[in-house]
């Protein structure tokens, strides 16, 4: 064996043994942006299929019609999962594919699609985890006021138990929404994402009753699932450095982790939205109801952490915000996202989620980075900045492990190349290249290496 693999081989078995053999190695996707089908078997429209076919919205106006056609390959896609050896899949249930007007009839070929996957997923000893929203709002929905009326939270609480009854006996962790922070302020603030609405007052309606929905689902789902069955949610988080020790950029890092990383996490596990949140923002606070905080603080079971960077910034007066976005910071690498690699960041994030929020369980529900990847002429995708980036993600992820910090797995961004909304196809995320022209699937180098880790890991 050459000293290169001896090597590697180390690196590997030093990186694997602070992991317990029950921490979960798994990839994660969304369905709109990997099943395409949009308009097959029953399928119902929702926000983002109208918003993609909105002219400008989006890159080259790519839309997820097609996607990677995960819809008619799934079988073969668990089979390369099966191949990779991943223990846990993440996916997202498209709602409108199960309730095609978001409540009432059941779509029966809809929620078919996704007892096969589950069934064939479990086939092959990997842990199905569900996601029940990952943005795709059934249009007749929106058409009601969407995420602005309170009502379609009641209607998400009862999609939830739709799906629980059907899929509750096999599926045993789920989450309940992903990233409501991109939901409320990139659809309703930013205006970048389905809805393309920019109103912050709006938008923290929409984060409201996002966060409403989720405290009313998780007692449907603990109602209808089986026994041992974990439910959470899974938030972005992105941690926030100063750029200088001047209290003006101290302050720009408190108002810019309140609105980043505190909106969401603190409802749920504080029972209150951060104070200064709503004045700092500029709008009033969010129609909240008698009792709207206890059912949203209602207790889960894990938090799901979506992390990828970290960002840096400055006291700057002359901004709209007075707040400076500092990049490029002198000496980082960044990503086609334009994302610094940051691996410390991960492990100062979970150690803090878990010291200021008690969470009792955390899971990595996306790490994972865009690069420029192309197929060489020997028919393989080499992307050694993409393991050197997973590597030392997981590096820093055993490290707070060891510490004590309660991580029970880590779930890459993402298996496939898929659609990265506003984005289209121009950035490719996944372990697995995505040739769009054909459909063909090509194990990058990167998806080598982490079966290669997680086998290793599997022989300890
Ligand atoms: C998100 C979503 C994913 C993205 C991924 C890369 O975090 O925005 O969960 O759908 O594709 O994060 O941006």
């Amino acid at each position: 064996m050459s000293i290169t693999n001896d090597v590697q081989r180390q690196t590997l078995t030093d990186e694997t043994s602070t992991f317990p053999t029950t921490f979960l190695w798994g990839a994660a996707t969304s369905s709109y942006q990997i099943e395409g089908a949009t308009h097959e078997d029953g399928r119902g429209q929702s926000t983002w299929d109208v918003f993609t076919a909105t002219p400008g919205k989006t890159y080259h106006d790519e839309t997820g019609n097609v996607a990677v056609d995960h819809y008619h390959r799934m079988p073969q896609d668990v089979e390369l999962m099966a191949h990779l050896g991943i223990g846990a899949y993440r996916f997202s249930l498209a709602w409108p594919r199960i309730l095609p007007d978001g409540k009432g009839s059941i779509n029966i070929r809809g929620l078919d699609f996704y007892d096969r996957l589950v069934d064939a997923l479990l086939a092959k000893n990997i842990l199905p985890v569900a996601t029940l929203y990952h943005w795709d709002l059934p249009i007749a929905l929106y058409n009601e006021g969407g995420w602005l009326n309170r009502d379609t939270a009641y209607a998400f609480a009862d999609y939830a138990e739709v799906v629980a009854r059907q899929l509750g006996d096999r599926v045993s962790m789920w989450i309940t929404h992903n990233e409501p922070w991109c939901s409320a302020y990139l659809g309703y603030g930013a205006g970048t994402h389905a809805p393309g609405m920019q109103d912050m007052q709006a938008a923290v309606t929409v984060g409201h009753h996002l966060l409403l929905s989720h405290g009313l689902a998780v007692p449907r789902l603990r109602t209808h699932t089986k026994a041992g069955t974990q439910v959470g949610i899974a938030l972005n988080f992105t941690p926030v450095y100063p750029a200088d020790d001047t209290p003006e950029t101290a302050q720009s890092v408190e108002r810019t982790d309140t609105f980043t990383n505190r909106w969401f996490v603190e409802p749920i596990y504080k029972g209150a939205y951060p104070e200064h949140l709503f004045e700092d923002i500029g709008v009033k606070p969010p129609p909240v109801q008698e009792n709207d905080l206890g059912v949203i603080a209602t207790p889960i079971d894990f938090l799901g952490v979506n992390n990828y960077s970290r960002m840096v910034v400055r006291s700057n007066p002359s901004k709209p915000s007075g707040v400076e976005f500092v990049a490029p910071v002198p000496g980082a690498s960044y990503t086609e996202m334009g994302w610094e690699v940051y691996p410390q960041a991960i492990g100062s994030l979970l150690t803090r989620l878990h010291k200021d929020y008690h969470v009792p369980s955390l899971l990595v529900t996306e790490n994972g980075a865009a690069f420029d990847d192309t197929v060489g002429d020997d028919g393989e995708v080499s992307d050694p900045r993409r393991i050197e980036y997973l590597r030392e993600h997981i590096r820093v992820v055993g490290r707070v492990l060891a510490q004590g910090v309660p991580v029970q797995g880590y779930l890459v961004w993402s298996l496939l190349d898929n659609y990265e909304w506003a984005e289209g196809y121009s950035k490719r995320f996944g372990i697995v290249y995505v040739d769009y022209a054909t459909q063909k699937r090509i194990i990058k180098e990167s998806g080598h290496w982490y079966a290669a880790f997680i086998a290793s890991h599997k022989q300890e």
